[in-house]
């Protein structure tokens, strides 16, 4: 029997059969820009971006304790979280999911995902959260933000969150503390907070702004921002902080080093370190991705079958890295992929300091996609051998040298 090409079983998502331009800012998640509303509809849109999005086993749990958190459930929840990833990326996406789901509240029920998250957390429906953002490569402490559009000027992190979780009253109260560039402490940070409501802080690429910031020493007020904040989160039942530090290890001098571990070292004391996405997973996040996917469709099945019988009849031959064992398994998590297709960006290139982990594996197909697929649909006739010959399309994720370098 003939097997089923992978284009006749998995549709692609419309803008790779459409051949929409390549951009860029679809891999990379701006929670200031989800925020405000400019992100590309995949991630501003809630519903949309429930729908792609793989509920890892850590992104459930993460959603699933902030959830119950804000619905003011202390037991088996923490207040402050601190995001990393190992494989893959994920940390914007998962502070986006607490985004969207804390600034909705109920009406997130319907979107995919959300129902199992609320049996996980035991709670009938999300709060909704008063909701601050603050995202390190963005905020500018010189320039600040605000002044001439009606609303106060803004110029250290925690007048800014202060604003955006209590508006203009909430703002005064640390207004003094903006001009000395003093962090607030407890005392104060309790009643910057709503009464009312819960409360969710998000903060992304911190250490881009502890580095910007050492020297007027604001940098070593936000320590002590955090700080007061995560135990005041802590003492609350209903306040949730979550923190991405991460710089690129490249980007980092002794400085930012041994900012970052005291960072680190804080956050992971007083909440809960988070590690986003598990290798095995980043393949589920891909498929999402480019294909319109809920789960392996049943035509898929005698192609898996075909390849595995095929792998174990060839053994001799397949090296050793590949474990032919879990063939059948590694053929289902990565249809209509190859295994060896992602596996190589995992195993190999995630250990080039410039990699771009999730984001760079997502590129290589898509640049494919928006070069060939739909000549590929269209001509039905070619495979993943396009793949290798529109190679040079997706190198741009890493150096050429350094491309050679493992080649
Ligand atoms: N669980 C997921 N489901 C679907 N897509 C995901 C998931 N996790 C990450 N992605 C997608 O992978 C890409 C990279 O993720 P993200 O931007 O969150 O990584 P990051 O950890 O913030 O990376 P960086 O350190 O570069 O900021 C994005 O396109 C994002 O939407
Ligand atoms: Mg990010």
């Amino acid at each position: 029997m003939a097997l089923k090409p992978w284009y006749d079983v998995v549709k692609p998502r419309e803008d790779l059969r459409e051949g929409k331009p390549l951009d860029a800012s679809e891999f990379a998640v701006h929670l200031d820009k989800v925020r405000d509303g400019s992100a590309p509809p995949v991630y501003s849109r809630p519903d949309e971006f429930f729908e792609r999005t793989f509920l890892t086993a850590n992104l459930k749990d993460l959603a699933t304790q902030v959830v119950r958190r804000l619905s003011g459930v202390k037991v088996e929840t923490s207040a402050v979280f601190n995001l990393s990833t190992q494989f893959g990326g994920g940390k914007t996406h998962a502070l986006t999911l607490l985004y969207h789901l804390a600034t909705h509240g109920d009406a997130a029920k319907n979107w995919k995902g959300v129902s199992t998250i609320l049996a996980n957390a035991n709670v009938p429906a999300v709060s909704k959260a008063a909701t601050a953002v603050f995202v390190g490569t963005e905020f500018d402490s010189i320039s600040g933000r605000g002044g001439s559009d009606g609303t106060p000027m803004r110029k250290t992190p925690w007048d800014e969150i202060a604003f955006q979780l209590g508006g203009v009253d909430a703002f005064r109260l640390v207004e003094e503390h903006e001009k000395l560039l003093t962090a607030p402490g407890g005392d104060v940070i309790e009643r910057m907070l709503p009464v009312d409501k819960p409360a969710l802080i998000l903060v992304d690429e911190l250490m881009n702004y502890i580095s910007r910031t050492r020297k007027s020493g604001l940098a070593g007020q936000l320590y002590t921002f955090v700080h007061n904040l995560s135990e005041v989160a802590r003492s609350r039942n209903n306040v949730v902080l979550a923190v991405s530090i991460p710089a690129s290890e490249l980007e980092m001098n002794a400085e930012d080093q041994s900012d970052f571990d005291r960072f680190k070292k804080l956050l992971d004391r007083l909440g809960r370190a988070m590690i986003m996405s598990a290798e095995t997973e980043t393949s589920e996040i891909v498929r999402r991705r480019l294909f319109e996917w809920s789960s392996l469709p049943k035509e898929a099945i005698p192609t898996i079958d075909a390849y595995e019988h095929r792998f174990q009849s060839n053994k001799s031959q397949i090296p050793d890295w590949f474990p032919v064992e879990q063939s059948r398994e590694l053929l289902k998590t990565s249809y209509p992929f190859h295994p060896s297709v992602l596996s190589v960006f995992q195993r190999k290139w995630q250990g080039l300091p410039r990699f771009q982990q999730t984001r760079a594996v997502l590129r290589p197909p898509r640049a494919v996609g928006v070069g060939s697929l739909r000549g590929w649909l269209q001509r039905r006739a070619q495979g993943l051998a396009d793949l290798t010959r529109h190679g040079a399309a997706w190198r741009s994720g890493v150096s050429h040298r350094r491309v050679r370098a493992v080649g």
